[in-house]
C-alpha cells in the first residue's frame, strides 16, 4: 500500500478543514491545516504586541511546531501553546496581512515541506498544490458560493459563542478572498492538475467520498483475480439475461480500495448475486457448516473467496482475516443479520460489520436484495424481478462503543429504507 500526499486548496469557508480532518481519519493520515501555522504567527504577534512588519525580521528566531493530538491540531511558537488564540478575529486580521510577507511564506515553506517529505499526509491551505507540494499525488481545489460560505462561517462563530452578524462575515470573506487571490506571493489559485470540487450543494460526506475515491485509486493497485474477471465477463451476462436481474446503484461502489457491503440475507444465492452486483472481487463471511456438508460446494465457495466463520468466540479469526483483507484494499461482504431470514423480514443487525468498519475506517454500502426468495422459475418467466439495490456509502468517523452502536443502527435503518422504497 502506497503512502501518498494529498493537497487541498480553496477559498475560506469552502469546507477544506472539516473535509481534510475527516479524510485524514479515514485514511489514517496526518491532517496538516496549514492556515494554523499562519495563524500561529498572527497569534504570536498579537500576544507580544508586535507590529506586523516587525515579524519580517523576527521570524528567523521563531520555532513553530504543529502537533496533531487527540484529533485537535495544536500550535506552539517558541514553546508557547497558542492554540486557543488562533480563531480570535484580531488574530485573523493580522494573519491575513502577514501571510503576504515573503519572509513569512519562505519560513513556513520549510516547515510544511517536512510534512510533505514524510508522506501519508493531507495538507490543506491556499498554495499547497501550487507551491508547497507541486509534487503531491492528488490535488483538490475547492470553492463554494460566497453566500453559502458566509453562512457556514457564521454558524461556526455562533457555535463558538461569538457574536457576529452575517453582513460582517460576508464582507470579511470578500476581503480575504481578494487578498488571498491577488497577493504577489503564492496567491490562491487552482493548480493545473487539481480536481475542482464545488461544495455549494454538497454535504461533507459527499465531498469526502469524492476525494476518498480518487485517493484509493492512487493508493491501491491490486487487480481482481482472473477467475473473478472470467465470472463477470461470462457467467454474469448469462445470469443477468436468464434471471432478468436488475441492479441499481452500482456506480456508488468504489473502483478500488476497501469497503464493506452489508446486504439483507434470505437465501444461499445472496453472496454470488451481491458479488455480481458489486462487480469487483469480493470476500464474504460464510458459516463454517457450509464448508463441511458438500465438498464440491465447499470447494466452489472457497474458490470464490468465502471466509469460514465459527459461532461465538471462534468468529474472531474470521474477523481478523476480514480486517487483513480490508487493509489490502479488498471488498468484504458481511450479512449483518448473521443468519438467513426464513420469512424475508429483516432480522436485527449484529454489530460485527459496523465495528469492523469503524475499526478499519472503511465505507459501508447498505444493500437490499429483493425477491430472492421467489426462486429461479419466477425470475425466468419474469413473474418476479430479482433486484439488487446498492445504497450510497456510510463513512465512519469514530470507534467508540457508543458510536459503533449508532453506526450499526444507521446501516440497519438504510437497509430498511431500501426495503420500503
Ligand atoms: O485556512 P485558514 O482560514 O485557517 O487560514 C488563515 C489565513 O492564512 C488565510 O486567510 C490565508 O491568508 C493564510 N494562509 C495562506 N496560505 C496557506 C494557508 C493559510 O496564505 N497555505
Amino acid at each position: 500500500m502506497r503512502k501518498i500526499v494529498i493537497a487541498i486548496d480553496g477559498t475560506a469557508g469552502s469546507g477544506k478543514t472539516t473535509i481534510c480532518l475527516k479524510l485524514a481519519y479515514l485514511l489514517n493520515y496526518t491532517p496538516v491545516l496549514t492556515g494554523k501555522l499562519y495563524r500561529g504567527i498572527g497569534a504570536y504577534i498579537k500576544r507580544h504586541n508586535l507590529k506586523p512588519e516587525e515579524i519580517k525580521e523576527k521570524i528567523k528566531d521563531l520555532k513553530i511546531e504543529y502537533k496533531f493530538e487527540k484529533n485537535v491540531p495544536k500550535i506552539f511558537v517558541n514553546g508557547e501553546d497558542l492554540t486557543s488564540e488562533l480563531s480570535d478575529p484580531e488574530v485573523e486580521k493580522i494573519t491575513s496581512k502577514i501571510a503576504e510577507f515573503k519572509e513569512v511564506r519562505s519560513f513556513l515553506y520549510n516547515v510544511q515541506r517536512e510534512f510533505v517529505e514524510r508522506k501519508g499526509v493531507i495538507m490543506e491551505g491556499r498554495d499547497i498544490g501550487t507551491v508547497i507540494a507541486p509534487d503531491a499525488d492528488l490535488k483538490i481545489y475547492m470553492d463554494a458560493d460566497i453566500k453559502i460560505r458566509a453562512e457556514r462561517r457564521l454558524k461556526d462563530f455562533k457555535e463558538k459563542g461569538k457574536n457576529v452578524n452575517y453582513e460582517t462575515v460576508l464582507k470579511e470573506l470578500e476581503k480575504r478572498d481578494k487578498r488571498d487571490k491577488e497577493r504577489v506571493n503564492a496567491p490562491l489559485k487552482k493548480a493545473k492538475d487539481a480536481y475542482f470540487i464545488d461544495t455549494t450543494n454538497k454535504t461533507i460526506d459527499e465531498v469526502v467520498y469524492e476525494i476518498l475515491k480518487l485517493a484509493y485509486e492512487k493508493i491501491y493497485t491490486s487487480k481482481d483475480k482472473l477467475r473473478w474477471r472470467i465470472a463477470y465477463v461470462i457467467v454474469y451476462p448469462i445470469i443477468k439475461w436468464l434471471f432478468g436481474m436488475k441492479i441499481k446503484g452500482r456506480e456508488n461502489i468504489l473502483k478500488r480500495g476497501p469497503c464493506i457491503i452489508t446486504p439483507n440475507h434470505v437465501t444461499f444465492w445472496d453472496p454470488p448475486f451481491v458479488g455480481f452486483a458489486v462487480k469487483r472481487e469480493c470476500y464474504f463471511l460464510a458459516k463454517i457448516d457450509l464448508f463441511v456438508t458438500n465438498p464440491l460446494f465447499a470447494w466452489l465457495i472457497r474458490t470464490f473467496n468465502a471466509i469460514p466463520i465459527r459461532r461465538g468466540a471462534g468468529a474472531i479469526s474470521a474477523y481478523e482475516r476480514a480486517e487483513e483483507l480490508l487493509k489490502e484494499g479488498k471488498v468484504v461482504i458481511i450479512f449483518p443479520e448473521g443468519t438467513r431470514s426464513k420469512t424475508g423480514k429483516l432480522l436485527p443487525f449484529k454489530k460485527g460489520a459496523a465495528s469492523l468498519a469503524c475499526k478499519v475506517r472503511v465505507p459501508v454500502y447498505p444493500v437490499y436484495i429483493e425477491n430472492v426468495k421467489e426462486g429461479p422459475l419466477k425470475w425466468i418467466i419474469r413473474k418476479k424481478r430479482l433486484r439488487i439495490t446498492i445504497d450510497k456509502p456510510l463513512l465512519p468517523s469514530d470507534n467508540t462503543k457508543e458510536y459503533v452502536e449508532e453506526f450499526n443502527k444507521k446501516i440497519e435503518e438504510r437497509v430498511k429504507n431500501l426495503m420500503a422504497t
